[in-house]
């Protein structure tokens, strides 16, 4: 595979695509690439004629306090990463270039998908999220989108504006990549000390479990997974069994697909996982 093409801006990202005939692929990343964002470039690869990477630490989806400033950036190490699974253009744009007129005074509201678990507990982030899925959207205005399903919550909320505000783009949800001891992959696994890392394959573990207790019903899914956790040394954010579409809270009596969801600090680093469930089996 050959190197992608790099641009930093608009008009040089709008000369690369227009040279690039056929069905277009964007995935958006905030960088420092691990097997979980290449497997979304592999599967781009496989959908489209042309795949795009955006990489961006978008300022306007961190919290004051949160790690903005520490978050891990590599450029080099990440283009050396996609050439390997053959990506043909990156975008890696500053903020001004994202942002030219400063914090954008209108943005995409997230609604409902705001107000529960991600959204409760990172108030504005899945707002500046959307802002910046929509604007990297228009800059690079693909067939099809690709997104982790690692970030489920993030996944429902871009598939549920893009319906609502008739974006015109397919989204593709790519299932999450794990380490082989169960760790979801994410670019803040580097935080971790080797203690912490330990620590945190509770996350993992408590998921299997609500899996394994998924014919019982969504009580027993909880009560396992809760268990699980009782025995970590984290501080658990939530654990919450929700509606895969709407993200509300499931019923005790309910059935079929759910997304078993948890987010809990490791040391200073917060992590978040989920897993698919088909209640009552
Ligand atoms: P980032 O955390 O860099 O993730 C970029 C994409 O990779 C997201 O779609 C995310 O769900 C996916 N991803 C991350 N870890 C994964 C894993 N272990 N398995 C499968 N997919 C994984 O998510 C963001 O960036 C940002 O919010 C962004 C969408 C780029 C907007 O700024």
């Amino acid at each position: 595979m050959s190197a992608p093409v790099l641009v930093t801006d608009r008009e040089a990202l709008a000369a690369e695509l227009a040279r690039r005939p056929g069905r277009r692929a964007v995935v958006m990343t905030m960088g420092a690439l691990h097997a979980g964002h290449l497997a979304l470039v592999s599967r781009a690869r496989e959908v489209a004629d042309v795949v795009v990477v955006t990489i961006f630490v978008n300022p306007l989806q961190f919290g004051p306090g949160e790690d903005l400033d520490r978050y891990p950036r590599d450029l080099e190490g990440d283009l050396a990463r996609l050439a390997e699974v053959g990506a043909d253009v990156v975008l890696a744009p500053a903020p001004e270039v994202v942002y030219p007129d400063g914090e954008p005074a209108v943005r995409v509201s997230a609604g409902p998908f705001g107000e529960v678990l991600e959204g409760a507990s990172r108030p504005g982030h899945l707002d500046g999220v959307l802002t910046v899925v929509l604007k990297l959207l228009h800059l690079t205005a693909p067939d099809v989108a690709l997104f982790g399903r690692k970030d489920a919550q993030q996944l429902a909320a871009v598939e549920r504006m893009v319906r609502d505000l008739d974006v015109p783009v397919e989204v593709l949800g790519v299932e999450t990549v794990r380490e082989p001891d169960g760790l979801a992959m994410s670019s803040r696994n580097a935080y971790l000390t080797p203690e912490e890392r330990e620590r945190a394959l509770a996350l993992s573990r408590a998921l299997r479990a609500g899996e394994q207790a998924a014919r019982e019903g969504a009580r027993a899914v909880l009560a396992a997974a809760r268990a699980e956790l009782a025995q970590a040394e984290l501080e658990l954010d939530y654990l919450a069994l929700v509606d895969p579409a709407t993200f509300a809270e499931v019923d005790p009596g309910a059935q079929g697909r759910a997304i078993l969801a948890l987010a809990a600090r490791v040391g200073s680093t917060r992590l978040i996982d989920n897993v698919e469930v088909r209640l009552g089996g």
